[in-house]
């Protein structure tokens, strides 16, 4: 049992030790490039530069299907709606950072 009980708290350190930069790489990075710079779909605005609240505030958006500025709001829905919305906060605080 001992054993168990630790095995669940290391397991989830690793859960919370997923950074901003690791969400952005693994989920994002792919279409909007790993500076930010990209247009996804050759569509989007580049994000670098953004800000990070206004990341933050678009990707709910897209996670409730609020937004579809660009006709491709189902291709974020579904690249965003499995985050949390604290992984929602430091994937915008990172990609808040790209200039
Ligand atoms: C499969 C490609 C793809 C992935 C993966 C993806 N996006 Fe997007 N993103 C798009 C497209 C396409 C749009 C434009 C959607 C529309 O029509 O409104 C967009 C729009 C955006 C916008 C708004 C840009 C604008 O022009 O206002 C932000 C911010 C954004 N994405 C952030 C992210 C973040 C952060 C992630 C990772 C959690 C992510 N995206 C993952 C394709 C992607």
């Amino acid at each position: 049992m001992k054993k168990v009980i630790s095995m669940l708290i290391m397991a989830s350190a690793m859960v919370f030790a997923i950074s901003g930069k690791d969400i952005y790489d693994g989920n994002c990075a792919a279409c909007h490039g790993a500076d930010g710079k990209t247009k996804a779909l050759d569509k989007s605005a580049q994000i670098a530069g953004m800000g990070a609240g206004v990341i933050e505030s678009t990707i709910k958006a897209y996670k409730t299907g609020s937004q579809n500025k660009y006709g491709e709001g189902t291709t974020m829905k579904s690249s965003v709606e499995t985050l949390s919305d604290g992984d929602i906060k430091s994937v915008a605080d990172y990609a808040g950072s790209l200039k």
